[in-house]
């Protein structure tokens, strides 16, 4: 008697051999069969492009949010403070710099919201700096530009002379 004969003969008398067989054959399938290949979905990196920033625009950047990043103008310069939320976040204890150009602050060692410019008037020269509060506005921009990403720089708003 062939195989053929025999498996046949098999599958006649017990019905569950036809199960058993196609579960073997979806085994078999499942092993041969070829896997899709699929690439991984690429991500990029945040980027963040450098760019002018007037101080209104600056503003936008004050981290009222969790999801808003945090700019500081220190010295004409735009930084990234975002890593420094706990500083200058709505809660920090600089706050008062976040979104803002904080030179005339950090050269004077002042957060009143006083020595700040406003946002509607053009940049602060900072011309009548004494010596001292030059050289304390130096030593802050040298930790903003060791600690943090320069991301842009201040320009005034041209609606406004
Ligand atoms: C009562 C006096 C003050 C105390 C006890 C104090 C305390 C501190 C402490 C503990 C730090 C963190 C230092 C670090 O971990 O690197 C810090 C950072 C800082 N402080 Fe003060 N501070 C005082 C006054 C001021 C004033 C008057 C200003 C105004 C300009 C100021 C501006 C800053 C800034 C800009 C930072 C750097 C935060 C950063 O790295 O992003 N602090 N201060």
């Amino acid at each position: 008697m062939s195989l053929q004969e025999t498996l046949l003969i098999q599958l006649q008398e017990n019905p569950l051999n036809w199960f058993l067989s196609g579960f073997l054959i979806y085994v078999i399938y499942s092993y041969l069969r070829p896997v899709p290949y699929s690439l991984p979905i690429a991500r990029h990196t945040e980027t963040t492009v450098f760019r002018e920033y007037t101080p209104k625009q600056l503003r936008e950047f004050d981290g009222r949010t969790l999801q808003t990043k945090i700019y500081m103008g220190v010295c004409g310069n735009v930084y990234d403070v975002t890593k420094g939320r706990n500083f200058y976040g709505p809660e920090g204890p600089y706050g008062n710099f976040a979104g803002r150009d904080a030179s005339r602050g950090l050269a004077k060692n002042s957060f009143d919201m006083d020595v700040l410019t406003p946002i509607d008037q053009p940049l602060d020269t900072l011309e009548d700096l004494t010596r001292d509060e030059i050289e304390s506005l130096n030593d802050w921009h040298g930790h903003f530009t060791g600690k943090y990403q320069l991301v842009g720089k201040l320009i005034n708003d041209p609606d406004i002379s």
